[in-house]
């Protein structure tokens, strides 16, 4: 099956080199076009129009603002979409493509460049119509797919699509934090590093979930738990809580 990816920006590129196969591809930016046909040893298209003719499925990969234009650019000659467009539901893409073409929601996340993505699926009414099994055999590679009611697609979002920016943010401050405790900042940002990876490999080694660790390193009266007090009584849990219902785009609750 030829994927054609609208844009070769951030998720394209993720979600092209995730799946490893050669695509066609548009982008108003020629170089970055070029460069994601590159990596992939895919093909750039000089105009959506082309792409959308040439390809069995396109992959919607642009800002949620530009879905108007390209819409206007590939309709009536497109086969199946399936859109990586934030906040942008079925009915917004059936309005633009029709009824009669399959339609796929995917929420995906950064780590699928390297095979350990999340990525959300909704497939709209006529998906079975469209070449359903091939990509969902596609997005595996680049992680794992987790079908979803369209209703939950925005905390999916929230949580996995923007939760990679949240987890990057906290390792910063973890390090930022070490170094204001006196750690070279190289070397405070290295053991931030190798302490989140070390601490997922362990959950998953042990089978066990996140309280469990916590109580394992928590000793009564100790440090950790004198840390945890901290992190509780400044609300680390409420600001996590209203940082998604931001990205939500709901009023937080909390
Ligand atoms: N980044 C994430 O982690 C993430 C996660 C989940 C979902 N998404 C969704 O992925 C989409 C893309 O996000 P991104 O972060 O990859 O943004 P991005 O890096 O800005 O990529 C979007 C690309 O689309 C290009 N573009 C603009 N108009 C176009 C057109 N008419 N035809 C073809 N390409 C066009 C843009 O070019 P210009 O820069 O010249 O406008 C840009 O290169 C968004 O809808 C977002 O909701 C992103």
């Amino acid at each position: 099956m030829k994927l054609g990816f609208v844009g070769a920006g951030n998720m394209a590129t993720a979600l092209a080199v995730g799946i490893g196969e050669p695509v066609l591809v548009h982008d108003p930016d020629r170089a970055r076009a070029q460069a994601l046909a590159e990596r992939v040893g895919g093909e750039t298209c000089s105009s959506n129009r082309e792409l959308a003719e040439r390809a069995d499925l396109v992959v919607l990969c642009c800002k949620p603002a530009q879905l108007q234009t390209v819409a206007g650019e590939i309709r009536g000659h497109v086969a199946a979409v399936a859109s990586v467009l934030a906040l942008t539901p079925l009915a917004a893409l059936a309005a633009e493509f029709g009824d009669d073409v399959p339609l796929y929601r995917l929420m995906p996340n950064l780590p699928v460049a390297v095979g350990r993505g999340v990525i959300g699926y909704v497939p709209g009414p006529r998906a079975a119509d469209g070449p359903e099994h091939e990509l969902r055999a596609l997005l595996g590679r680049a992680g794992e797919v987790v079908e979803v009611a369209e209703r939950d697609l925005d905390a999916v979002m929230a949580l996995a699509s923007c939760g990679p920016a949240f987890v990057a943010r906290f390792l910063a401050e973890l390090a930022a934090a070490g170094a204001r405790l006196g750690l070279d900042p190289e070397l405070a940002g290295r053991l931030a590093r190798l302490t989140a990876g070390g601490t997922l490999a362990y959950l998953d080694a042990e089978r066990i979930e996140p309280a469990e660790l916590e109580r394992r390193v928590a000793t009564p009266g100790g440090a950790t738990e004198r840390g945890l007090r901290e992190l509780d009584e400044l609300g680390f849990g409420r600001a996590v809580a209203r940082a998604l219902a931001a990205a939500e785009g709901k009023v937080a609750t909390s």
